[in-house]
């Protein structure tokens, strides 16, 4: 079953065009003959999930605190499937038993890193340093405080069993260190890049100690390599966004936001802006691609949206079933007037909002589509993480760009090494 489908009615019957391009973009992908072909790993998802549910359980019995250090893709991912599917309040509430999560490395701030510090202080803390290279200044940054933090708490030999490494299989300053300290170590294929790396134990062993069922991820993801690897456009709903992206970037709509009606969707608008930007936007092309949360942001960026330039398209990111649903209560002298609303649910309320939305934007001049997701669940999130996958794929190839390299970041890091001193620079 899927758990996704696929709306472009409000696009004023603006039809793919490009379906040519996209069947060559696509023996592309399944031939490896595209630019960036070394990095297509992330199209066959297989990973030993034994190995990680093995160690999340130890680590969810033995910590009280994880946290999770890396950048880019190396965290963004694991914190999409967090926000996505547990509580509002994660750490507030503990409910299932599993340690609190927190997210550090992502940043070079001393204040949110002090903070974190002060917040952990006391209690029983393990560590899952993500880095592919090995070598990225943020997460190495914070690495050494957390392992200082662990190894001054429980000595060297105890730290063995509360610091995981997630690295390439042979290469950086990590893997010397997972040789020196006896660390255990997961890797991350050097097919996989890391915005492409949720589904690998980047994204797995955190969201498998956040007590997510990994296997049910996969699942998901199955089902999207199933439904999004079809050649056909009329077939394949990932090809027929990146189509539509596309040609609505030819029209000139440089900026595609995605608008999400649901907190839970949060750090998935922040992964997919990471995938999108990083892929797309290289040679002087690309779409920009941004976020808001309805109806949060129709109080600030809706009057944008509505009137500002016309060079945006709006791609709705839709919840079907909340886990829990809410029903507004009657008042006995309805003072604020909502008593018209007396009995309905808080998500017919939400969609209303999002018909009123999307059919406003359209009249505005801002075409959209939308992407519906059944549920929150598991399965829903593993589908949703490979049809962007796919669909970021196949955009990066009908742009003629290489979707899987990131020259561009290269820059600042160099300039900041040089400001820095850093030796050889
Ligand atoms: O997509 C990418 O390759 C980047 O965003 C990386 O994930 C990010 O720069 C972190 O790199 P690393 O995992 O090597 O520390």
């Amino acid at each position: 079953m899927s758990h996704l489908s696929f709306d472009f009615n409000n696009l004023n019957n603006l039809i793919p065009e490009n379906s040519a391009c996209i069947q060559s973009c696509h023996e592309m992908l399944e031939r490896g003959s595209g630019s960036g072909s070394d990095f297509l790993g992330w199209m066959q998802p297989a990973v030993n999930l034994a190995e990680i549910e093995k160690l999340a359980k130890s680590l969810r019995d033995q910590c009280e605190v994880f946290i999770v250090i890396g950048i880019g893709g190396s965290y963004i991912g694991a914190q999409a499937g967090l926000t996505f599917l547990k509580s509002s309040f994660p750490n507030q509430l503990g409910k299932d038993g599993g340690p609190d999560i927190y997210f550090a490395g992502q940043n070079i701030s001393s204040d949110y890193h002090s903070d974190l510090m002060d917040l952990i202080s006391g209690r029983d803390v393990c560590v899952n340093v993500i880095s592919k290279s090995g070598t990225t200044t943020e997460p190495a940054i914070a690495f050494r405080f957390f392992k200082e933090l662990i190894e001054n708490k429980y000595g060297a030999d105890g730290a063995k069993n509360r610091i995981v490494v997630t690295t390439d299989i042979s290469k950086g300053a990590l893997n010397q260190l997972v040789a020196e300290q006896g660390y255990r170590k997961f890797v991350i294929p050097d097919d996989i890049g890391g915005r492409f790396s949720v589904l690998s134990p980047v994204g797995l062993l955190p969201m498998a100690v956040a007590g997510i069922d990994i296997e049910k991820v996969i699942a998901g993801a199955l089902k999207g390599k199933e439904l999004y690897s079809r050649p056909s456009v009329e077939e394949n709903d990932a090809y027929r966004y990146a189509g539509l992206r596309h040609l609505l970037y030819q029209k000139g709509m440089t900026t595609e936001i995605l608008a999400t009606f649901q907190p839970a969707f949060r750090h998935f608008s922040e992964w997919w802006k990471q995938l999108a930007g990083e892929s797309e936007g290289k040679d002087g092309k690309g779409i920009f691609p941004a976020s808001v949360e309805f109806t949060t942001d129709l109080h600030s960026m809706g009057q944008w949206i509505q009137e500002g330039r016309r060079t945006i398209f709006e791609t709705f990111l839709l919840l079907e079933n909340s886990n829990r649903q809410l029903k507004i209560p009657a008042s006995q002298n309805d003072a604020d007037g909502l008593n018209y609303l007396a009995g309905k649910t808080l998500d017919h309320v939400n969609n209303k909002a999002y018909e009123g939305a999307a059919l406003a934007h359209k009249e505005g001049g801002v075409p959209n589509l939308s992407i519906t997701i059944n549920d929150r669940s598991p399965e829903a999130l593993g589908q949703l993480f490979y049809f962007f996958q796919r669909a970021v794929a196949m955009t990066g190839y009908l742009n003629e760009v290489n979707p899987f390299d990131q020259p561009g970041v290269e820059f600042y890091k160099n300039n900041m090494f040089k400001l820095l001193n850093k030796p050889g620079y």
